[in-house]
C-alpha cells in the first residue's frame, strides 16, 4: 500500500477541523464501481481496479486522522450471482491486493481481519487472507475489517446456530442469552459497532450489511461513486457525523 505522503490536494488544516468527535469505527458500503467504468466505456473490472486505489486512499485517511476501526463491504454473499467472468476478476484482485499491499500495510501496524464465511472462498485467496491475519495480528494502529462473502443475515443465522449448540451441549442456559451475548457471536465480536455509515452511489439501502450492528449508526448516502469517492468527500462525511445529534431513543 502506498503510504507515502498523499499527494491528493489537502485540504488545509483538515485534521484539525475534523480531529473534534471523530467517530472511532466507520463503516463503508463501496458502491459504484461498475457505473464508473460504464460512464467511461469500459468494462466493469476497470471501475473494481479503480476502486481498489480508492480504499488503499481512505485506510490512509483513516490512519492519519486517528479513526480506529474501518470496515468495508468488499463483497456480499449475493454478489455470486454476477457473471463468473467479474467474480473470478474480484477474487483476483483481492489475492493480488493482499501480496502486494501486505507488507506497507503491516509496516503502517494495521490489523486486517476478514468478516464472512471464507470456507466459500478459492484457497489460494484464502492463503493469503490467513497469511495477512496471522502477520498483522498484534497491529493497533488501526482495525481494517474487510467483509467478503458477508451476508448480515447469515452471519445472524450463524450466530444462533452457534447458541443453540452450546445449549444443547448443556454450556448455556438460554435465559443467558442476551445482546451482548449475541455479540459475541458475531464477526464484529471484537469491534464496537460502527458510528458511521457511508453508502456511495446513490443508492440508499444496506444489502444485508452489518443488519445487527447498524441498529444505531449515523447513516451518509452520498452520490459520489466509489471509484471516483476521495479524501475531501470522506472528510465531508465526517464533518456531516459530527452534526448530528444521536440520541440512541433518549431526548
Ligand atoms: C461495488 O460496485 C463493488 C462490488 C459489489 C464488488 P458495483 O460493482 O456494485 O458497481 P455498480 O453498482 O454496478 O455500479
Ligand atoms: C453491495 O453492493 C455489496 C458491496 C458493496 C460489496 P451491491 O451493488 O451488490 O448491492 P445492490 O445489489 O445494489 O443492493
Ligand atoms: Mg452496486
Amino acid at each position: 500500500m502506498n503510504y507515502e505522503p498523499s499527494t491528493t490536494t489537502l485540504i488545509p488544516n483538515l485534521k484539525s477541523k475534523i480531529s473534534n468527535r471523530l467517530p472511532q469505527h466507520v463503516a463503508i458500503i463501496m458502491d459504484g464501481n461498475g457505473r464508473w467504468a460504464k460512464k467511461r466505456g469500459l468494462p466493469r473490472i476497470a471501475g473494481h481496479r479503480q476502486g481498489a486505489e480508492v480504499i488503499k486512499e481512505i485506510l490512509r485517511c483513516c490512519t492519519d486522522w486517528g479513526i480506529k476501526v474501518l470496515t468495508v463491504y468488499a463483497f456480499s454473499t449475493e454478489n455470486w450471482g454476477r457473471p463468473t467472468a467479474e467474480v473470478d476478476f474480484l477474487m483476483l484482485l483481492f489475492e493480488r491486493l493482499l501480496r502486494t499491499e501486505l507488507e506497507e500495510m503491516h509496516r503502517e501496524k494495521v490489523c486486517i481481519r476478514f468478516l464472512g464465511e471464507l470456507e466459500a472462498l478459492p484457497p489460494s485467496l484464502q492463503r493469503e487472507m490467513r497469511r495477512a491475519m496471522a502477520v498483522t495480528a498484534q497491529n493497533q494502529a488501526i482495525y481494517f475489517n474487510v467483509a467478503i462473502n458477508y451476508g448480515g443475515r447469515k452471519e445472524i443465522v450463524r450466530a444462533c446456530r452457534d447458541l443453540v449448540e452450546k445449549v444443547q451441549q448443556g454450556e448455556l442456559l438460554p435465559e443467558a442469552i442476551d445482546e451482548g451475548l449475541i455479540q459475541q457471536f458475531l464477526y464484529t465480536k471484537e469491534v464496537a459497532d460502527p458510528d458511521l455509515l457511508i453508502r456511495t452511489s446513490g443508492q440508499m439501502r444496506l444489502s444485508n450489511f452489518l443488519l445487527w450492528q447498524l441498529a444505531y449508526t449515523e447513516i451518509y448516502f452520498t452520490d459520489t461513486l466509489w471509484s471516483d469517492f476521495n479524501r475531501e468527500e470522506f472528510s465531508r462525511a465526517i464533518e456531516d457525523y459530527q452534526g448530528r445529534d444521536r440520541r440512541f431513543g433518549k431526548v
